[in-house]
């Protein structure tokens, strides 16, 4: 494993406390105003009876989701974060890193409708590797969901290409500390890559500040047929 894709699992480690703090305290605004709501929707509109949840955090969207019936499967890096999953939802909830379910590792004991990843792909090796192995992990007429930062804000900052860019906490506040490099694709790029993975039909769509109209996120939605 690369040292980039190793200090990004590190960091999680070390922030887990933290994360758990600002997820109860709803304490990133583009969530409540937006992101969400925007994934709950994605995810409910496939009616599915399982979600596996991957990066699940401390578990609030398959709190979420457990509220509408369905039934959830939930992995994470992080011990604590699982601890703290399994603790407040009505799940299955396992640690496992993306590296030990794309090496088989980690063995799932059924597939599922639909799997999705919420802003939890940040690196480069780890994320093809895992998109790759996730087609064998839906049922037929299954839906991957990504929910990710909208590329087109890079634009904005005046580098739009694919590679390592420099992290920060700014905003989340002092309690964050190890921030990371992480890997920015651009919507092309994101396509391209999908599409080697074994997802043919790919569906995007951009979530957008319901005031500014800013756009905030974009939302994948991957088919194998
Ligand atoms: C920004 S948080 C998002 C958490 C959750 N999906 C949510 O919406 O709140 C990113 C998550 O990805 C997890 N993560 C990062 N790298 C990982 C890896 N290589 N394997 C498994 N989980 C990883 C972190 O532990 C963290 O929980």
């Amino acid at each position: 494993m690369s040292n980039k894709e190793t200090s990004i699992i590190s960091s999680w480690l070390t922030n887990a406390a933290a994360w758990i703090d600002i997820i109860s305290r709803q304490g990133i605004a583009s969530r409540t105003l937006a992101t969400n709501k925007a994934i709950i929707d994605a995810v409910m509109e496939q009616h599915p009876k399982s979600v596996l949840d991957l990066g699940c955090g401390e578990g609030w969207l398959c709190r979420e989701l457990v509220k509408q019936g369905v039934q959830v499967t939930g992995t994470d890096i992080s011990p604590e974060l699982i601890r703290k999953a399994g603790e407040t939802t009505d799940g299955k909830f396992f640690v496992a890193s993306y590296e030990d379910i794309s090496a088989g590792h980690f063995i799932f004991e059924n597939r599922f409708d639909v799997i999705v990843i919420n802003f939890a792909l940040l690196g480069k090796e780890s994320v093809e590797n895992l998109l790759s192995k996730l087609p064998s992990l839906l049922l037929p007429g299954g839906v991957l969901l990504i929910q990710t930062l909208h590329p087109i804000v890079r634009i904005a900052m005046g580098d739009y290409t694919t590679g390592w860019k420099e992290g920060s906490w700014d905003g989340l506040g002092e309690q964050f500390v190890q921030p990371y490099q992480w890997y920015f694709r651009t919507l092309e790029d994101w396509l391209d890559l999908l599409v080697k993975s074994g997802f043919s039909a790919v569906q995007h769509t951009t979530v957008s500040h319901p005031e500014t109209a800013a756009p905030l996120s974009l939302i994948l939605a991957c088919r194998t047929t």
